[in-house]
């Protein structure tokens, strides 16, 4: 039976003091409702139905990218047994397994999703509950076992008498495996009747006991996978989580880092062995590292494919691809689908844009290449510029193998320079140079001698 995922996101989060909603703020390169989206979709749920309310336009517009999910509206926050309803209802669930995740639990992994689903699949249990002890219990709803050692109920921390609140350690991860006709057909029956006056899905549990169905808790061994975030001293906390989790796997897998601490690797990144990551690097989005790089010191990437032993030094990128062998920076920035072909050497204060850099080319000082195709063996002078931009349209630049551009040089495109041309520093080409060319455009060398010391004198003799 096909499984659902429904995430309740539709809370302020008062507690983070914000004006975006709280599964907007980031954790690592992500809002933290894209974690729990993440998780459900690699758990294999075939309906994602995010529960959207304060700050809805925001989190539809961030969910937009996320083909796959639907979002329902929560007009009225009233409680996360209100927000299941809602979503039941909106989105006609009346069957399978249906796993409910709170919006704010990021680290909650896919395989434990998975796993709990099927412990409802099978038909013996109604509900299945994770569980977990924190270090700090304190805000979490607490579980009451029955004698037989199943769940009981759940008591919320504002609910607790202060005998609960010492004894029961077991906390509610806020994530719910259910049968999916029952929840439909009981979800209606949650009261408000609670020291906040909301409805809590976590009473389910006793209304499904009531009518006489098994429930079951799950515990998780590993307490970082059921903690929320509720304040931004939380999220910074479950940031560092991540942070380890991350680094961990990947020095496991055969990747150094100098300092884990100063290094962040977002959940979808790959890095190949004998990798090095140097502090201050962050790799986000969909980055593929390969093997032998040298990542770093101060880099940034977001969506770059990087091939074998490439050094990138103090280098932001966006949405490009450096291939085998390439020296880049430091202070390079390279974005909108920039392809860097191997054995280039891209410089310090350089710039490139929807460029293809060639086979052993080199822009090594101060340029600014953009919407430019480049040959193999192409040497930029430093200071060189494509100008690209007439203040409406982009237009292109090529450059032929083997092309010398001198230093300063202003290629105005369009504009192609062919193959083995050269270019006079400080030129301003505008005309198509031919292949084994020279171009120069420049005025000629005005020069008078002995002008300077005569010039100091008569200076010296008005003051
Ligand atoms: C909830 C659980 C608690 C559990 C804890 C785990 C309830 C009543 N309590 O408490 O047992 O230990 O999570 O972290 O469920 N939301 C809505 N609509 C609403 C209210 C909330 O969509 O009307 C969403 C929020 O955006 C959030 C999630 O539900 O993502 C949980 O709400 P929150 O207020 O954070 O619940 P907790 O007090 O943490
Ligand atoms: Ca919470």
């Amino acid at each position: 039976m096909p499984m659902t995922a429904i995430i309740l996101a539709a809370g302020e989060g008062t507690r983070m003091k914000s004006r975006h909603p709280k599964v907007m703020h980031k954790l690592l390169d992500r809002p933290l409702v894209s974690w729990v989206t993440r998780a459900a979709r690699n758990a294999g749920a075939d309906r994602i139905i995010v529960v959207v309310g304060n700050g809805a336009a925001e989190v539809r517009a961030h969910l937009a990218s996320e083909t796959d999910v639907e979002c329902v509206e929560q007009t009225e926050r009233l409680g996360t047994g209100h927000a299941t309803r809602v979503a039941i209802e909106a989105a006609h669930v009346t069957e399978g397994p249906v796993v409910v995740l709170n919006g704010d639990l990021p680290l909650i992994e896919a395989d434990t999703i998975r796993a709990f689903a099927d412990s409802v699949a099978d038909g013996e249990h109604a509900c299945a509950i994770l569980t977990m002890t924190p270090p700090d219990p304190f805000g979490y709803g607490r579980v009451e076992l029955a004698a037989d050692g199943t769940v009981e109920r759940i008591v919320e921390q504002k609910d607790c008498t202060p005998e609960q609140d010492k004894n029961l350690l077991e906390c509610n991860a806020g994530c719910y495996a259910f049968d999916g006709a029952l929840l439909a057909k009981h979800i209606g029956e949650v009261g408000c009747d609670n020291a906040q006056h909301e409805y809590y899905l976590p009473d389910m549990v006793q209304i499904l006991r009531e009518h006489g169905h098994a429930t079951t808790i799950t515990h998780c061994d590993d307490y970082v996978e059921g903690l929320g975030v509720n304040s931004r001293v939380q999220l910074a906390e479950l940031t560092e989580l991540a942070q380890q989790k991350i680094n961990r796997r990947l020095m496991a897998s055969g990747v150094t880092m100098l300092d884990p601490k100063t290094v962040w690797v977002g959940p979808d990144v790959t890095v190949g062995r004998d990798t090095e990551l140097l502090p201050m690097t962050m790799l986000w989005g969909k980055t593929t590292i390969g093997e032998g790089n040298v990542i770093g010191p101060n880099t940034r990437l977001t969506d770059v494919t990087v091939g074998d032993n490439n050094s990138l030094e103090e280098t932001v990128g966006v949405n490009v691809t450096f291939d085998d062998n390439i020296t880049c920076g430091p202070r390079a920035y390279l974005r909108g689908g920039a392809h860097v072909l191997s054995g280039a050497h891209i410089g310090t204060h350089v710039e490139l844009k929807n460029t293809v850099v060639g086979e052993g080319s080199k822009v090594p000082h101060l340029s600014y290449i953009g919407d430019c195709q480049m040959g193999a063996h192409v040497n930029i002078g430093g200071g060189s510029i494509t100008c690209n931009y007439d203040g409406v349209h982009k237009s292109r630049t090529t450059i032929g193998d083997g092309a010398f551009i001198g230093s300063d040089t202003m290629m105005v495109a369009p504009v192609n320079i062919g193959a083995g041309a050269i270019t006079g520093a400080s030129s301003c080409i505008t005309k198509d140079v031919p292949a084994d060319a020279l171009a120069v455009e420049r005025s000629e060398q005005f020069m008078k001698e002995g002008y300077a010391s005569k010039r100091l004198e008569r200076l010296r003799k008005e003051a």
